[in-house]
């Protein structure tokens, strides 16, 4: 969702800006603009469309010059993508320039006020209300200006503003919106995220609620709301820049999916010491893990389907019960949530809007929060009481892939644990889970290696209209995940069903020739999926079976996609990699814009 760039230095701003903007384009936009201070003015441009569009207007940023300027790729939420809505917005005068992300939840009356006091409105956007303010408050001070401002404002912002009275500074505050701040050698940065800045420094702010940084080119300086001066320290970035690279690859989707074993690797390794799992930051102790009346998982998409598989592995291992709402309805349900129970919000970003309130909304309940994060310091993560990074890198593309699978890995962690501090695993069970948990990198580099198989498949299927994915338990939870990350990236329609509730209403729209994609790995459910699949066969339907168990299955489906056996718990980790691929091959094929599926972002911070 919307991404900023601000620089102040030596180095001519704009081709700066538009290059920081090119790392942001994966959180998905549809216009662009830049606004740099110039001799005294502000000047700008902005266009709808990618990115690109813009840059030809200004001929790479050549056309622009100054070395102190703010950008943005805007998504739009309030008014159409166009030129006149895209970002930065200026005040009537000229003298304020802003970009925003976030939503300004009562700009309906801001901006009445201000039509009443005579500002004149040229965009449908929230956001123009903000420059108008800026002038309205502003007595030559800009500090001041932006706390009346943010005292005014009602919502979730991240602001950039560039002010024609400071030649040699510009500000920036956030709340509830992302935006870290980069400190480089006689340059200094805002951005919506590291990938932004990454080739200029590693040295980052992470900007708490309503800090005001005020940005010279020789440093930077932040005040609190009461214009006092706040000390902070400096985090390192430790992750490489080819990590936000395409190295190589097509597309970030495909580096990604194969980046899986290293990124799984990555978040269990560290996590199991001498056979053990050892969970540094969670703070629960055995017994508070014995109170626990209920767990909650709160998340959204792909996460919310990491929460799907948590659910049947928890309560299986561990007997407690556990209940997966999607973020956006448990925030508003009322949900009958307390100290006795343990909330835990998963999310790749750690900034999804539904996800950070409905967390909030636990917590008041007086809730317990562990949050499964990717990216550190991040809100989520910052609102919760423990915090586990699953330290997957940076994810670029859209649909996520290794963040997921590496969401997984930190369930199998945290469900083995509860169920050993609750004695309800032998010792020979937990090693072999442990042991499981730690082969997952090799055995998902081994179902990575039967791609041409799926690129096969996918070239058979990539013209279906409709693809069903059905499963039981585990299987349903993935089938979840592979439908969604079929519809997202190659837009075609898709269901994921629980196979036994296939004959209480969807049967009716196979036909000849739908595919069905029936996922079958565990035991259990197995012989009940493949009646399943018999029913769906007798109506006509194509069946590509992803299993384990072959033989009965083979006897049944068209295609088959085996896999290694493991843990069953474990399974979602290899059966999602086959669905993964077939999605991208499938996008692929009909000519997709992969990474950035249209009328998507990446990081969801709206309602
Ligand atoms: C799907 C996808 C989304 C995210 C969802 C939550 O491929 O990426 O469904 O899973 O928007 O985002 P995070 O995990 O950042 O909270």
């Amino acid at each position: 969702m919307c991404g900023i760039v601000g620089y102040i230095g030596k180095n001519q701003a704009a081709p700066i800006l538009l290059d920081g903007l090119a790392k942001l384009e994966y959180r998905g936009y549809d216009s662009a603009g830049i606004a740099v201070y110039n001799n005294g003015k502000i000047e700008f441009a902005k266009s709808k469309g990618r990115l690109q569009v813009l840059s030809d207007k200004i001929h790479g940023g050549d056309d622009v010059t100054g070395t102190m300027g703010i950008g943005h790729t805007r998504w739009a939420t309030h008014g159409e993508p166009s030129d006149t809505n895209a970002h930065p917005h200026l005040s009537s005068s000229g003298r304020f320039a802003v970009v925003h992300n976030g939503i300004i939840e009562n700009y309906i009356t801001l901006k009445k006020k201000l039509q009443d006091k005579g500002f004149e409105f040229v965009s449908q956007t929230d956001t123009e209300v903000i420059a108008h303010l800026f002038e309205y408050y502003y007595q030559g001070d800009i500090i001041d200006a932006v706390i009346k401002v943010i005292n005014r404002v009602e919502g979730s912002y991240a602001l950039g503003v560039l002010c024609s009275d400071y030649p040699d500074s510009f500000v920036a505050v956030r709340k509830a919106s992302p935006m870290i701040v980069g400190l480089g050698d006689n340059e200094q940065f805002i951005a919506s995220d590291v990938a932004a800045i990454l080739k200029h420094t590693r040295d980052i702010y992470y900007l708490e609620d309503n800090e005001i940084v005020v940005l010279k080119a020789d440093g930077v300086k932040i005040y609190n709301t009461d214009k006092e001066e706040v000390e902070k320290e400096v985090s390192k970035v430790t992750w490489d820049i080819d990590a936000a690279e395409k190295g190589g690859y097509e597309h970030f989707m495909m580096k990604e999916i194969e980046e899986q074993p290293t990124a799984i690797r990555n978040t269990v390794s560290p996590r199991i010491q001498n056979g053990k799992i050892v969970l540094d930051s969670v703070s629960l102790t055995t017994e508070d893990i014995k109170n626990i009346r209920k767990i909650y998982i709160v998340a959204c998409g792909s996460a919310y389907h990491v929460g799907v598989v948590a659910k049947y592995i928890i309560e299986k291992m561990c007997r407690i019960p556990v209940e997966t709402q999607l973020a956006s309805e448990f925030r508003y349900c009322d949900p009958i949530v307390g100290s006795e129970d343990l909330v835990i919000a998963i999310s790749q970003s750690g900034e999804t809007a539904d996800t950070l309130a409905a967390l909030k909304e636990a917590k008041n309940h007086g809730s317990r929060i562990l949050s499964i994060v990717n990216v550190e310091g991040s809100a989520i993560a910052k609102a919760s009481d423990d915090v586990i990074y699953t330290w997957a890198g940076p994810e670029i593309a859209v649909a996520t892939t290794k963040a997921y699978s590496t969401q997984l890995s930190v369930v199998y962690l945290i469900a083995t644990y509860m169920a050993d501090k609750l004695g309800l695993l032998t010792s020979g069970e937990y090693k072999k889970l442990v042991d499981d948990i730690q082969r997952l990198p090799d055995m998902v580099e081994s179902v990575l290696k039967d791609k041409d198989y799926i690129q096969y498949l996918a070239s058979k299927f990539y013209n279906c209209h409709s693809i069903f994915f059905i499963g039981r338990n585990l299987d349903y939870a993935v089938a979840l995940e592979g439908s969604l990350k079929l519809k997202e990236i190659s837009y075609i329609h898709s269901e994921a069903y629980a196979a036994g509730e296939l004959k209480h209403g969807t049967i009716s729209l196979i036909e000849d020739g739908t595919l069905v994609i029936a996922l079958a790995t565990g035991s259990e459910l197995f012989d009940k999926t493949v009646s399943n699949v018999k029913e769906v066969k007798a109506r006509g339907a194509v069946v590509m079976g992803v299993t384990t168990e072959k033989e009965d299955m083979r006897d049944v489906a068209d295609h088959i996609i085996s896999l290694p056996a493991v843990s069953e718990q474990l399974m979602p980790s290899l059966t999602v990699i086959p669905l993964q691929l077939f999605s991208y091959y499938v996008a692929s094929n009909k000519g997709c814009d992969i990474d950035k599926p249209k009328n998507l972002a990446k990081s969801v911070t709206v309602e």
